[in-house]
């Protein structure tokens, strides 16, 4: 087998992130300005191209494979990327497909999910209340999300929900969230805020909630112990004593987690950024559609991973620009 992918730092890329589309169908305040400028179509990857894109990662040692967005689900015939990479997993090559969500469409694609060997989903979900949830998506319905996180349940699915961090947004609903999960078995996590893209919402600063408010207000509530457990992400986890259930954190901005990062992110559009907060990216695109063969593709691959940077350097507060990155999460799926 072909040597597996190490950058610079010793660091192996065993996961790798791939958005579908830049479109979503809700507009985040703290993710999407409220009129966004999409990608014309044009300029997307096949499904054809985002398959052998996904088999070149597949074949250097890719364990992992998260499907995102914008809203991946919103992609025309997604559910057929999700039926070829299957394979992958049948011959043992990967060890999870997987995708985030906003779980609006979720009831739809549950079952079809699952038939292709997905066995978690992340759905994001910040709030319990109709109202805040209709001001913080812009154009979201919290109960079609509910829904989907029952078919998603139904279908065998493991959900696991992210909640951002949001001040004066959901401070309130941290405990009520952690209880909502776990009480239908599912492990909750909680996200700083990174300053992605330029919005016309609320400022970062006025966002931003680092994520120790997060543990004090669980703690109201919780007893959390340190367990061992990890899912190749970033978050930590700990468990709450009253319910049993897990409550991740995820902390790019109080506590970095560079240093052991395993993962690369591939837009729409087949450009590979190496990391999250850095504007430094490979065009995979041209590569791809230069010749049928793959050589091309795998020499722009083990290129790019050399130059993967040692870590983002996000900051939030009043003095730094607003975004350390001029794209917003909708390209790189977070
Ligand atoms: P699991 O497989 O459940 O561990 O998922 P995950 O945490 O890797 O994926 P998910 O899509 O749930 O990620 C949640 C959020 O964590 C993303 O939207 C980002 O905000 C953040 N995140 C994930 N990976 C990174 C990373 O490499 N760097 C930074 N700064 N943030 C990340
Ligand atoms: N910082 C951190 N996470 C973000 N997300 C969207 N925008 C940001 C941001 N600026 C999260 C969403 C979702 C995931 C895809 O990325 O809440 O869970
Ligand atoms: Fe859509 Fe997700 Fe961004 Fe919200 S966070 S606008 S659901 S891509």
């Amino acid at each position: 087998a072909p040597a597996p992918l190490i950058d610079a730092f010793g660091r192996a890329i065993s996961y790798v992130r791939v958005s579908v589309t830049d479109r979503c169908d809700f507009r985040c305040v703290y993710c999407m300005a409220e009129h966004m400028r999409f990608l014309p179509r044009q300029d997307l990857l096949t499904l054809e191209e985002l398959d052998r894109l996904c088999a070149a990662f597949v074949a250097r040692g890719t364990r992992k494979l998260r499907i995102t967005g914008g809203e991946p689900l919103v992609r025309h015939d997604v559910m057929k990327l999700f039926r070829a990479l299957s394979r992958h997993l049948v011959s043992g090559a990967l060890d999870e497909l997987t995708l985030t969500t906003n779980g609006a469409q979720l009831s739809r694609f549950a079952r079809e999910l699952a038939d292709c060997g997905v066995e978690r989903v992340n759905v994001s979900l910040d709030t319990l209340d109709a109202e805040r949830f209709r001001a913080l998506t812009r154009t979201g319905e919290l109960d079609r999300v509910l829904a989907g996180v029952d078919a998603g349940l139904a279908a065998g699915l493991k959900v696991k929900l992210n909640a951002m961090a949001l001040k004066g947004v959901n401070e309130d609903e941290f405990v009520p969230l952690v209880r909502f999960a776990h009480a239908r078995g599912m492990d909750m996590t909680f996200i700083e805020v990174m300053p992605l893209g330029e919005l016309d919402g609320p400022a970062r600063v006025d966002q931003y909630l680092p994520m120790h408010v997060v543990r004090e207000r669980l703690g109201e509530a919780f007893t959390l112990d340190e367990i061992d457990y990890r899912t190749g992400g970033p978050a930590r986890y700990m468990r709450a004593r009253e319910t049993g259930g897990r409550v991740g954190f995820i902390t790019p901005l109080t506590h970095n987690f560079c240093e052991s990062c395993n993962r690369v992110r591939v837009t729409c559009t087949g450009t590979l950024y190496m990391c999250l907060g850095q504007e430094d990216a490979a065009d995979l695109r041209a590569p791809l559609r230069a010749s049928a063969g793959d050589a091309l593709l795998h020499e722009a691959i083990e290129t790019a991973i050399l130059r993967k940077p040692k870590g983002h350097d996000f900051v939030i507060d009043r003095a730094a620009p607003a975004s350390a990155v001029s794209r917003h999460m909708s390209m790189t799926g977070g």
